[in-house]
């Protein structure tokens, strides 16, 4: 245990498996109570007691984050339960290939709802709370086709475009108030909802390791290392860092996609 985010409440949704659960887990490690918040009732309640076995501080509230009211009630847990609110983690997502033929309008809208509106709603909800406390901070959680093509992600570049562009946003306009908000681009990380996607579409774990030694170096990246960018930007530490995109790609987004090789 270290104390980076000592005195630090944090909301995580999405964190009952990969990606979330990484950063979850590290913040806790890092001293803060995190608040792990995902639509996986049983998963998401086995995740946080899993930090509290290993002496962190965290609890679980179900949360289906398409749902305005359930993300109000949300952010008045996390008030009822620890009286502040200083980091929120906008991570939770869906990443459903499709390319533009084959995307349906109702994908279309599920798509942007799950990866965009939701943040809207989490932030809408967090900012009030973090005003009053004089300062907080916001991490959504990207992704390189939020800034580049990649033709068979249509909707959800498009969503995490859209996330870019809340985040700057709010960046400027909250800034005032000192809350800051930072964009995070993980890279290609195989997480439980990667590796399944990439199963149905008939990859094998081999398949896997070899398209990652394709990447600038050399292997796909890790929840871990997407979790140190999310504790870095919820401390102090990133006092002076706002609106901000923290590339933990590899330098992929500098390079021409080979497409196929990187499916975001
Ligand atoms: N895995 C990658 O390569 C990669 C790359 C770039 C960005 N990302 C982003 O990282 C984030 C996490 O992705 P991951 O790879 O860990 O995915 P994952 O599928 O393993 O985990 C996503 C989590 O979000 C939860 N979730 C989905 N819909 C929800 C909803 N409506 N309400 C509440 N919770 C919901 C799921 O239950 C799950 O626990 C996503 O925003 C994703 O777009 C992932």
């Amino acid at each position: 245990m270290s104390n980076r985010l000592q005195n630090k409440v944090a909301i995580i949704t999405g964190a009952a498996q990969g990606i979330g659960f990484a950063c979850a887990r590290q913040c806790a490690a890092e001293g803060a109570a995190v608040v792990l918040a995902d639509i996986q009732k049983d998963r998401g309640e086995q995740a946080a007691a899993a930090i509290r076995n290993e002496g962190g501080r965290a609890s679980f509230h179900p949360v289906d984050v398409r749902d305005e009211s359930q993300c109000a009630a949300l952010v008045d847990h996390a008030i009822r339960t620890h009286e502040k609110l200083d980091g929120l983690v906008n991570n939770a997502g869906w990443f459903p290939r499709a390319t533009l033929e084959q995307t349906t309008t109702d994908l279309w809208e599920e798509v942007l709802h799950v990866n965009l509106r939701s943040a809207f709603y989490c932030c809408k909800y967090s900012v009030p709370k973090m005003r009053e406390a004089r300062g907080g901070s916001i991490v959504n959680m990207g992704s390189i086709c939020g800034i580049q093509s990649l033709p068979n992600l249509v909707a959800y570049g498009a969503a995490k475009g859209g996330l870019l562009s809340l985040t700057r946003t709010l960046a400027g306009a909250l800034a005032e108030h000192r809350i800051r908000v930072n964009y995070v681009i993980p890279g290609w990380v195989f997480t439980e909802g990667e590796l399944a996607i990439q199963k149905g579409e008939g990859r094998t774990p081999d398949d896997l390791r070899k398209a990652g030694e394709k990447l600038a170096f050399g292997r796909a990246q890790t929840p871990q290392e997407t979790a140190y960018a999310v504790v870095y930007l919820l401390s102090d530490e990133s006092a002076q860092v706002t609106g901000t995109t923290l590339h933990l790609d590899a330098g992929a987004s500098t390079l021409p996609i080979q497409s196929g090789t990187y499916p975001g």
